[in-house]
């Protein structure tokens, strides 16, 4: 993906640290935000409301120095930010284009590559609009912060799904960390749990309801609800991608799968290798009347390994009422990884979401802090 980086090593998940937690070494961690959106601002709510538990139980006390965001602008304070400012500026009914710009008397006329260069952050948080065709300008940004010396933590598939093996060794050749636990399944731990918990075990398939767009779709559509309805209401409650193209016609869930297959079963796999089919080609009388066939549509992300190859699909399928991924209904997400050593183990929990993906992020900086 990257010309200029060494290629050829097999890099392992970066989120794996070999260092032991080291609580209270060096507590404070300087963050910048690029992106200001609905999971941005999860975020910075969840930083500004756990202030004190995050202070008190890890010794955990970030400093947001500044955001910088496409449409609201940037603002900078090296003794940081007040986030309750920040957020009133941009959540203002109406608020204009540049809201950030007003945070001060000086106007930060930093873009979102100069901000990540100037600002001096211990940790950039990339939570642009994903682009898995490009990754861009999540993966200029992800670059960027590596080479200027920041860890990376991210939501955005874009940059993981297209060049995960390129950004984690650029990290590892600067001795410091490229997470994106949110990627699958928001603040529901599963890249984690694979790599981390479940360390040693080889996963033969790996398989889930991977985008809570879609479910809560079909799940409304079963009971008589019209899906142009049920799609409106995903958007409305920000669970849908800013083009809901990707979740409906499967492309986000194709980005997950990419992530599982590469990042926990050690594949090599490209977008394009998935074979992919979205819920836009279902018929609403066979979704709504599945129960009484005994059956349920769900859209299943697929990885698996077969011989020496690792395929992967993601397809709406009409599942038995007694696979338990049927009763997993609404905006919720599930995972089973398949392995060797445990047999079985099936995660189910929110998959979007302002909180729970503004989580993720907490989780990976945490992390971060706690390597030391
Ligand atoms: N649009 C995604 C979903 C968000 O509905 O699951 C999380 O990737």
């Amino acid at each position: 993906m990257f010309g200029t980086l060494p290629t050829g090593t097999p890099i392992e998940y970066s989120a794996v640290s070999s260092s032991f937690p080291q609580w209270g070494s060096d507590v404070s961690q300087k963050i910048c935000l690029i992106g200001f959106g609905t999971v941005g601002r999860g975020l910075v709510e969840i930083l500004r409301d756990k202030r004190d538990l995050l202070a008190e139980q890890f010794e955990y006390q970030p400093t947001v120095v500044a955001v910088s965001d496409v449409f609201h602008g940037t603002c900078h304070d090296p003794a940081g930010l007040d986030l309750d400012r920040v957020l009133d500026l941009v959540s203002r009914k109406g608020a204009e284009p540049g809201a950030l710009t007003g945070y001060s008397d000086t106007v930060c006329e930093w873009d979102s590559l100069e901000t990540i260069r100037q600002c001096g952050a211990d940790a950039m948080v990339e939570v642009t609009l994903t682009n898995i065709e490009t990754g861009e300008p999540a993966l200029s940004h992800c670059q960027a912060a590596l080479e200027a010396g920041a860890h990376v933590v991210t939501t955005n598939k874009g940059p993981v799904a297209l060049a995960w093996r390129d950004l984690s060794r650029l990290a590892r050749s600067r001795d410091l960390q490229f997470r994106f636990e949110g990627t699958v399944m928001s603040g529901t731990p599963v890249l984690s749990t694979a790599t981390e918990a479940l360390a040693g075990c080889d996963f033969g398939r790996i398989r889930g309801i991977l985008n809570g767009t879609t479910n809560y779709i079909l799940s409304e559509m079963e009971q008589g609800r019209p899906y142009e309805e049920a799609l409106s209401t995903a958007q409305e409650l920000g669970y849908a991608e800013a083009d809901p193209t990707a979740d409906v016609e499967g492309y986000d869930v194709v980005a997950k799968v990419v992530i599982l297959a590469n990042v926990v079963m050690g594949a090599d796999m490209n977008v394009a290798d998935v074979v992919r089919e979205g819920i836009t080609g279902l018929d609403a009388d066979s979704v709504s009347s599945a129960p009484g066939r005994g059956g349920r549509w769900k859209l299943i992300g697929q990885v698996e390994r077969v011989g020496e190859e690792v395929v992967a699909s993601v397809t709406p399928v009409e599942l038995p009422l007694e696979d338990p991924l049927a009763s997993v209904g609404g905006v919720t997400n599930a995972v089973t990884l398949e392995s060797d050593l445990v047999g079985p183990v099936t995660i189910v929990g929110a998959g979007a979401g302002k909180e729970a993906t503004g989580m993720a992020l907490l989780s990976d900086l945490v992390a971060i802090q706690r390597a030391g």
